[in-house]
């Protein structure tokens, strides 16, 4: 019981690390609560301190969404990977640093799933890439590749996928509701390579 108890407040440290945030005040003497969406995840980052800055915050939320998917096998625990997962997703919404705020918990869950099934992780983000290139739409195109997940997840005959895949997409959409006002009124932003923003 003490290891599964440790496994989730390491899962939730990991996850409540805000590296968007820091890299902007830090290397970019900027906040990017203060600028674009004021969302501290991988598109803001982008948006606000550049490409750089933005491939660096995605791949550090992605990968401790994965570390903490790794917990159990690191400490040689049974427990699901996913479960443990949550807290890190937790974290990175509800930060211990940022007086329990956070992100939208978009790139944290992927990494979660990278984690616990690769195969399964590259069917949601071929799928989030083809949505992104039709809507230019980040925050439509994570909306609808969590669902995806979802419906997918139906083929694995895993409860557990399909439960936890479940409580992030509902979670995902929550955390969106800004991103839908903002989508229904058409004053979403958009990226530049995507077909939706060329026309
Ligand atoms: O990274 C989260 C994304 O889905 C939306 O971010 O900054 O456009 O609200 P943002």
């Amino acid at each position: 019981m003490f290891l599964i108890i440790l496994m989730f407040i390491l899962s939730y440290l990991l996850g409540s690390l805000m590296p968007g945030l820091w890299i902007g005040q830090v290397f970019y003497h900027k906040d990017i609560r203060d600028e674009g969406s004021g969302n501290i995840g991988t598109t803001n980052s982008f948006r606000v301190l550049g490409p750089v800055a933005g491939v660096v915050t995605l791949t550090l939320d992605l990968l401790k969404g994965t570390a903490a998917g790794l917990l159990p096998l690191l400490f040689h625990s049974h427990i699901n990977p996913m479960l443990v997962g949550i807290a890190a997703i937790i974290g990175h919404t509800f930060s211990i640093w940022l007086k329990f705020k956070g992100g939208k918990a978009v790139a944290t869950s992927a990494g979660v799933l990278l984690a616990y099934n690769p195969q399964f992780f590259m069917l949601v983000i071929l799928i989030f890439i083809l949505i992104l290139i039709l809507t230019s739409m980040v925050s439509l195109s994570a909306m609808i590749s969590f669902s995806f997940a979802v419906i997918t997840s139906l083929f694995y005959h895993d409860f557990t996928l399909t439960f936890v895949a479940a409580i992030l997409t509902i979670f995902v959409f929550y955390r969106h509701r800004s991103n839908i006002k903002r989508i229904k009124n058409g004053t979403e932003s958009t990226v530049p390579f995507g077909i939706y923003a060329m026309i």
